[in-house]
């Protein structure tokens, strides 16, 4: 009976690693075709959206179109009413313990002053999500030039959310691709805009590319979180470049 009751939960343990890991390589085999129709998400995900503002509402609506769920936030969700009444049954709104609770994939698309806060609030549940995708940039227009001082003594954008988000599994992605340009340029007919991504993480940077593929465009691995310094407005890298043109720029930065 014990042997039996051992093999069985030796067998359901064995099938769900193995379920996940089929979901990881379905999920970055996902088709991508330049100027084609959205592709349908070989395995749909539930992305929360920390932050709907711009940003965060334009990449959400392609998630949406890609056939994930996604949970927009805010710190008042009503705002957030007509915007998920536009886009069908795959969004819903929700406040932001709600979206992290939700989502298999957290995205923040949020001024980079908030994701202090929402580390302390929420650290340990985004710790335990497949992907942290880090939209959001220090600017000093916004932000204060003392904060965005601060955020480079300690090596830039990326290695700082790493610092703010100890354990979380952080992609830098989208951040200097203005929002209003987003829909337009997904799924671009001929060669493909590149999306410059860090991250440290093999698993999450997988998941990121999977699903920036899925939304239309091509993900360019420029390095470890490290190089997310160079992932803001106003550098080489920013603005829409193809990816060969990524890779060229991204062989001269160090
Ligand atoms: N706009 C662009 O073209 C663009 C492009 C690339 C990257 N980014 C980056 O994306 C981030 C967002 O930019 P945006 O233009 O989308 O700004 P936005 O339109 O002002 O939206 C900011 C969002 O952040 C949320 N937020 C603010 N403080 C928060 C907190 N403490 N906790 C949780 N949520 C909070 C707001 O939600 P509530 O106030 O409703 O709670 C709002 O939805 C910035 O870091 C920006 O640099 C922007």
């Amino acid at each position: 009976m014990t042997t039996h009751h051992n093999l069985d939960r030796g067998r359901r343990e064995f099938l769900r690693t193995a379920a996940t890991i089929l979901g990881v390589v379905a999920l970055a085999s996902g088709p991508r075709v330049a100027g084609a129709q959205t592709p349908p998400a070989a395995t749909p995900l539930k992305v929360a959206m920390i932050g709907a503002g711009r940003e965060g509402s334009a990449l959400g609506t392609l998630f949406i179109k890609a056939g994930h769920q996604v949970m927009f936030s805010s710190r008042n969700p009503d705002r957030l009413k007509s915007l998920v009444a536009g886009l069908g049954p795959l969004a819903q709104a929700g406040t932001v313990a709600q979206a992290v609770a939700f989502g298999e994939v957290v995205a923040l698309a949020v001024p980079y002053t908030a994701i202090e806060e929402i580390g302390k609030a929420h650290g340990s549940a985004l710790g335990s999500k497949r992907l942290v995708l880090d939209v959001s940039n220090p600017i000093a227009r916004r932000d204060g030039e003392d904060f965005v001082k601060r955020v480079n003594d300690q090596g830039g954008a990326g290695l700082m959310t790493a610092k703010l988000l100890q354990g979380a599994h952080v992609v830098r992605a989208f951040n200097a691709i203005g929002a209003s340009r987003l829909g337009t340029l997904a799924h671009r007919a001929g060669d493909p805009v590149g999306v410059p991504i860090a991250g440290d993480d093999p698993k999450a940077i997988a998941t990121a590319e999977a699903l920036i593929r899925q939304i239309g465009f091509e993900p360019v691995l420029i390095g470890g979180l490290a190089m997310g310094k160079h992932l803001v407005p106003g550098t080489p890298l920013a603005g829409e470049h193809s990816p060969a043109q990524l890779r060229q720029i991204a062989a001269t930065l160090r």
